[in-house]
């Protein structure tokens, strides 16, 4: 098993390019088996969960050609696959694939108003939290499905098609809407989405599906209203860049000190996270094509967060930014809205020395002047680069274990930090 080595202490310079974004690239990938004709997917991050995923749509007769190397492209610009979904030949998405991760469970919202009939494992994925998937059975039953749970399946079936109707999420779920709205697309009639989620990637996948013939008004705020159509065609879409990978980065540049500008990030899409960052006494400018983050000579301030859907906080960030503030001149308080669970990197930051007191959905994070190398383990996927953050700025070595936790999430990290100066490498068994 892959382990990656981190000698600390190396300030972060230069430039690393952004790759395109996880969570937009999973649903656009989904959306294709909302059509016979070929959806193209620009700019695909090459990621373990990208690669199962086409191993999910393979399955499901999906077919898929991935463009080769074109001149003048950079070695990290992302992948251009076609994928087709015309002989669909299986609609039941398995246990084995769908247990390996959760958003592999948004097949059902197309395979069950394209085909009718679905059955679809219960998921699996990042053991953050309970994650139930309560508002995703009561969003397709809303639109007439008959759902059962069978031996660890949900088993749907609309006879006739699904038909639009009012949905009303209790909480804001990314996944139950981009279920929702792929669902809604081929129903019959109106649907309206409310208290949708408006995460940047739910908006990426309803622009794309704009493209494919979708009518979807609201695009971007929480109430979406759909029209359905008789059928979706193909598309080119090019995938946004991921504001979870460019916020990561810059919260390493904040820790480490330095000068690093984040090539086709999307500071726009990151506002809640730039107001923290500055706080904390980084200085971020927003460039044609991205972000720079500075931050010389001066220390880091404790600031307070709370995690929130979009525009808030995100989730996502949750742990780096915590790793970020075990080196703050004073206490800090985070607080945890979105899952229940998501503290695990809490005890491997205390390996590394730094000093942190739990509390419910709460973590009190105390300063400290040093962090000291450790080995580590990864628990889950933004916990995992947490601890490279706080390892970048230990003294001494530390041993990150379990690193398919990050390959989850982040394309070719030790590359992209050891262009910037970073003592980082990765050290195949
Ligand atoms: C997506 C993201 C994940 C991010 C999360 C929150 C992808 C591939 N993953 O995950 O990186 O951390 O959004 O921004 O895009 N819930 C229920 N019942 C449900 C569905 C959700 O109670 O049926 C709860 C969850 O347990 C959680 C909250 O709703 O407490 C939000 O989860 P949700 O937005 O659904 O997360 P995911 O879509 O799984």
């Amino acid at each position: 098993m892959d382990r990656i080595r981190i000698g600390g202490g190396n300030e972060l310079n230069g430039e690393i390019p952004i790759s395109g974004a996880k969570n937009a690239a999973l649903p656009l990938m989904i959306a294709s088996l909302l059509t016979a004709e070929t959806l193209t997917l620009k700019n695909l991050p090459r990621l373990a969960d990208v690669q199962l995923l086409k191993r999910i749509l393979h399955n499901h007769g999906v077919d898929q050609r991935t463009d080769g190397k074109r001149a003048g492209q950079c070695s990290q610009a992302g992948e251009t696959v076609h994928f087709t979904a015309a002989d669909i030949v299986d609609t039941t998405a398995p246990y084995n694939l769908v247990s390996k991760m959760r958003a592999s469970f948004w097949v059902l919202g197309p395979l069950l108003t394209r085909f009718h009939d679905t059955r679809v494992s219960l998921p699996g994925g990042c053991a953050i939290g309970t994650r139930p998937v309560d508002f995703y059975l009561m969003a397709l039953r809303e639109l007439g499905a008959e759902l059962d749970i069978e031996n660890g399946y949900v088993v749907a079936k609309a006879p006739g098609g699904l038909k639009g109707n009012r949905i009303t999420f209790p909480m804001v779920s990314v996944g139950a809407t981009h279920t929702a709205l792929m669902a809604a697309t081929l129903a019959k009639g109106e649907t309206v989405i409310e208290n949708a989620a408006r995460e940047p990637e739910v908006i990426d996948v309803a622009e794309c599906l704009v493209k494919m013939g979708a009518k979807i008004d609201g695009i971007g705020t929480s109430t979406l209203t759909i029209q359905g159509v008789d059928e979706l065609h193909g598309a080119t879409h090019e995938v946004l860049a991921d504001r979870i990978e460019t916020g990561t980065y810059a919260m390493a540049v904040a820790m480490t000190g330095g000068d690093v500008t984040l090539r086709g990030g999307r500071p726009d899409n990151l506002n809640s996270m730039i107001s923290v960052l500055e706080q904390a006494g980084a200085t971020i400018d927003v460039e044609d094509n991205g972000m720079r983050i500075r931050r010389n000579g001066n220390g880091l301030k404790p600031v307070d967060v709370e995690t929130q859907p979009y525009p808030g906080f995100p989730t996502d960030l949750q742990a780096q930014f915590m790793a970020l503030m075990t080196r703050a001149g004073g206490t800090s308080v985070i607080r945890e809205t979105i899952f229940e669970n998501r503290f695990m990197h809490v005890q491997e930051l205390a390996r590394l020395g730094a000093d942190i007191s739990l509390s419910g959905d709460t973590a009190t994070v105390k300063g400290v002047d040093q962090l000291h190398g450790a080995e580590v383990m990864a628990t889950d996927l933004r916990a995992s680069v947490s601890l490279v953050i706080a390892a970048l700025a230990a003294e001494g070595e530390s041993m990150l274990h379990r690193v398919y936790h990050l390959d989850r999430g982040f394309e070719t990290l030790e590359d992209k930090l050891s262009a910037c100066g970073a003592d980082i490498s990765r050290i195949s068994d």
